[in-house]
């Protein structure tokens, strides 16, 4: 398990990022980004304050790195993300940016399951660091 995100944390130093799970994302570029995550994602502190507006379909996106994957209460995630929590998956930076690429691949690859599923089905191509970076600005 730790080998296989040691891996993925390799992979994605072709693109700005170290190997302490930080990346080199801009922030402002990803609040842009953001918008496309709005129709599923949005926002909001522990005290219920909204900070980006979004819909319900996938969780609330606040404090994600540093936490354990498939964790906000309430949201009904893949069995296949929350195998991939309790297995040890923490988000950082640089883990957040591969997710967005392709969730289900990164499940795939990360549970070794060639069977594996997520629920967001949404790929964002380019700009994952960025968006990282967003979203460490709106949970500080
Ligand atoms: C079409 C809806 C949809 C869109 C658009 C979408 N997501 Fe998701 N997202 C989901 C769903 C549903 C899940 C739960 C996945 C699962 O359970 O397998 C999820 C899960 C996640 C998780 C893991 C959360 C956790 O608690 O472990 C992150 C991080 C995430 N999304 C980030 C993003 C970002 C950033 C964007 C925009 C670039 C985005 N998502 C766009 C629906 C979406």
């Amino acid at each position: 398990m730790i080998r296989t995100l040691v891996a993925i944390a390799a992979l994605s130093l072709s693109a700005p990022a170290f190997a302490d799970g930080h990346s080199a994302g801009d922030a402002e570029a990803g609040a842009k980004l953001f918008k496309k995550c709005k129709s599923c994602h949005m926002i909001a502190s522990d005290d219920g304050e909204v900070l980006a507006k979004g819909g319900k379909s996938g969780p609330n996106l606040y404090g994600m790195i540093g936490r354990a994957a498939g964790s906000v209460g309430g949201f009904k995630y893949s069995k296949d993300l929350v195998a991939a929590g309790e297995a040890g998956l923490v988000w950082d930076e640089v883990l957040l940016a591969e997710w967005v690429k392709d969730p289900k691949a990164f499940l795939r690859n990360i549970l070794d399951d060639p069977k594996a599923k997520s629920k967001m089905s949404f790929k964002l191509k380019k700009g994952g660091d960025d968006i990282s970076a967003y979203l460490v600005s709106m949970s500080q």
